[in-house]
């Protein structure tokens, strides 16, 4: 092979206290995400990434690499890498990206990141790599001919889920949501809703550890080697101050059954780092509580929170595994609709 330049590349870790490196990295990483995906892209905000790399949470373990080009004043970053590894649960396994600034692109410099990140891996004691490419809509789960899916290929990744991208403008008019909420409400007459903005209230902290914790391998896996998450009450508190710390705002619905027991749940997050976007994390019906339209009583309930506290967000983003029928049934009677997809792709090393 012959990879110009990539023998003059220097993979650095990142100090995140040093602003000016922690800069120079985000902007390639955040162009190399973005480049021929400008509508679509959803890259992690330099605010956000800040906090999750200068102040750790106990059940994360987070780092980034610059790869850079010559020395000096002259030198300049060309790649991005990116590793997370959870700390509780999941002990092989490690969360990496790699991107390369386009027109610095086929010369190897993936590669050696991702050598690098794989090395990293090994060290920490971590055999399974897990990775995320954006691609666009038409080209397909396996993302043929785009550059993420066909790197990660190369280097010995295989697609383990794929996800596909959908946006839903706001404001979702009123009797849209009263029919629905009507249509939802005679199957889960049992249940009680509850919503709420920011931390999740004292009395449903222990149920939301346990809802949130299942979601990891509640909904649709394929092939990807994941192991459940450890419900923990006081990793939820810790992640709620990191993401405030972040300026990221939750608004969140459960279900609740007769017991009180917390049956479903979802959250919608907006952060004033990207004004008039809203994210949809998770949604989840325990199994035992599927088949009473709880998926989209506590949508359009969380939908009406947001709408009556923040009629500034225009737009609402999801990922769904493009096997879950269910979940994304309920995505498109709300009127969200595709536009890109995500490769979630896996290498054991
Ligand atoms: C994916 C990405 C990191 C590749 O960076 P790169 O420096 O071009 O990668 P390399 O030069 O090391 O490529 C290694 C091999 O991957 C394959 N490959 C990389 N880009 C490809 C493309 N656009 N189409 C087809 N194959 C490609 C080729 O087999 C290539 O070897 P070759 O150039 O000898 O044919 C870069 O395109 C990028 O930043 N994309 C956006 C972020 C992303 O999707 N990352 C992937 C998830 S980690």
């Amino acid at each position: 092979m012959t990879h110009h330049g990539s023998e003059r590349l220097r993979i650095v870790e990142v100090d995140p206290f040093d602003d000016a490196a922690l800069d120079a990295w985000h902007a390639v990483y955040a162009a190399a995400e973005t480049f021929g995906y400008e509508d679509t892209a959803t890259p992690w905000q330099l605010g956000e990434a800040r906090v999750l790399l200068q102040e750790p949470t106990s059940d994360t373990w987070a780092a980034a690499w610059s790869g850079v080009l010559g020395d000096g004043p002259g030198a300049s970053v060309v790649s991005a890498g990116w590793m997370e590894t959870p700390l509780r649960d999941n002990l092989e396994r490690a969360d990496v990206t790699v991107h390369v600034l386009p027109e610095h692109r086929r010369r190897g410099h993936g590669t050696a990141m991702l050598a690098h990140l794989e090395g990293v891996a090994r060290e920490r004691g971590r055999s399974i790599l897990l990775t995320e490419a954006h691609h666009a809509y038409a080209a397909g789960p396996a993302g043929a001919g785009e550059p993420g899916p066909e790197f990660a290929r190369a280097r010995g990744f295989t697609l383990g889920l794929g996800d596909v991208q959908r946006e839903l403008r706001l404001p979702v008019a009123e009797e849209l949501l009263d029919r629905l909420a009507a249509e939802a409400a005679p199957h889960c007459a049992a249940y009680t809703l509850r919503s709420w903005v920011g931390p999740v209230p004292d009395e449903l902290l222990d149920g939301w550890a346990e809802v949130t914790a299942s979601l990891m391998t509640e909904a649709p896996v394929g092939d990807l080697a994941l192991e459940p998450e450890v419900p923990d009450s006081h990793g939820v508190r810790e992640r709620e101050g990191s993401v405030a710390r972040q300026g990221r705002t939750t608004y969140d619905t459960v279900a609740l059954d007769v017991d009180g027991a917390v049956a479903a749940y979802t959250e919608l997050v907006t952060t004033v780092h990207e004004p008039g976007r809203a994210y949809q994390w998770g949604t989840l019906v325990r199994r035992a509580h599927r088949g009473h339209r709880l998926g989209l009583a506590v949508k359009v309930a969380n939908l009406r929170l947001l709408q009556a506290e923040r009629p500034d967000i225009a737009l609402v983003t999801t990922y769904n595994a493009e096997v879950n029928d269910h979940m994304i049934g309920v995505n498109e009677l709300l009127g969200f609709r595709p536009v890109a997809r995500l490769a979630e792709l896996q290498k054991i090393l």
